[in-house]
């Protein structure tokens, strides 16, 4: 059933998802392995968070341009457009994150390659619209991820600012387009029940693998302790934690008519960007001057993912 709606995108008045070219002051400055709140363990639970973007994002974007040509909505295309170029810079950013990790000696390899393994399978065995479903269930993770960050400010506090400043440029932009592979898959006549069946398994996975990656880096740097595990589970499943307050968002997905944009997260979208403009480089295609210059990272061999950029041209 292939009856594209011909309604407007449901966004917030002057929400436009937009490619910000970024640089972060953690290349030049460094950071702990232990960076956040000096706890191995919620340290290395976003560190190891941070390996999954590399074969996830590509996953994303592979799975939106499948379906470019069956979207006939300007708007909606000029969109994914905007999320494609956004979920590439994510991984360049998070690539330079991700190997200083490496370089403080975990095998930042077999993080990747356990979140690589179940997307390449869907990628195999698939179609796109498949793809499609898994891509909506994750970024319905990470826009929860997202609206949490913002909403809790717990989740940062105590966490070294130049890392979180690459997380908060994240999750603004993961807020930003959360619903653009969502109104793919509905200008598509994509069903309830698959979209409903593929969210436990995916964010069960995601969960699973991180938190496998998290021991493996404890064990790495021989830095387990049961208190540091009693806080960090405290901190994710206790009565303020990170997954507990992604509850309510897992279940929403389950209602028949859920839509992204129900949850309006356009004012801390806007606060982000009001108070983060010193590490915006580009905005839209224009060049910005921040007005706190961070020094340039040294050369790095990973941007090959820049170059993939041009490839989606304009509609
Ligand atoms: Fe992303
Ligand atoms: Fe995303």
């Amino acid at each position: 059933m292939m009856t594209p709606s011909q309604e407007p995108l449901r966004r917030p008045d002057g929400l436009k998802v937009t490619f910000r070219k970024v640089s972060f002051p953690f290349e030049s400055t460094g950071f702990d392995r232990h960076w956040h709140s000096r706890s191995p363990f919620i340290s290395h639970f976003w560190s190891a968070l941070s390996q999954a973007f590399g074969p996830g994002e590509k996953f994303f974007i592979d799975s939106v341009r499948a379906l470019r040509s069956e979207i006939k909505d300007e708007a909606l295309l000029e969109e994914m457009e905007q999320f494609v170029r956004q979920e590439a810079h994510h991984t360049i950013q998070h690539r330079k994150f991700n190997r200083m990790v490496a370089a403080l000696g975990y095998d930042t390899a077999k993080l990747e390659a356990r979140y690589a393994a179940p997307l390449d399978a869907v990628r195999e065995k698939m179609d796109p619209m498949d793809m499609l479903r898994v891509t909506m269930a994750l970024e319905h993770f990470t826009s929860g991820f997202a609206h949490q960050f913002f909403a809790n400010p717990a989740i940062g506090a105590g966490a070294d600012p130049n890392v979180v400043a690459l997380w908060a440029w994240h999750a603004a932009e993961e807020a930003e387009h959360k619903a653009t592979a969502f109104d793919v898959y509905e200008r598509l006549g994509g069903g309830y029940a698959m979209r409903a069946a593929t969210l436990p398994v995916a964010w069960g996975l995601i969960l699973a693998i991180t938190l496998r990656n998290t021991f493996q880096m404890l064990r790495e740097d021989g830095s387990f302790s049961l208190p540091d595990v009693l806080r960090g589970m405290a901190y994710l499943f206790g009565r303020k934690g990170l997954v507990t307050g992604l509850l309510p968002t897992f279940l929403d997905y389950f209602r028949r008519d859920f839509h992204p944009w129900e949850e309006d997260d356009s004012a801390s979208i806007a606060r982000w960007e009001a108070e983060n403009s010193a590490y915006v480089v580009e905005r839209d295609g224009e060049r910005v001057a921040p007005a706190r210059t961070t020094p340039p990272p040294a050369p790095v061999a990973s941007d090959a993912l820049e170059l993939e950029l041009p490839a989606v041209s304009a509609a």
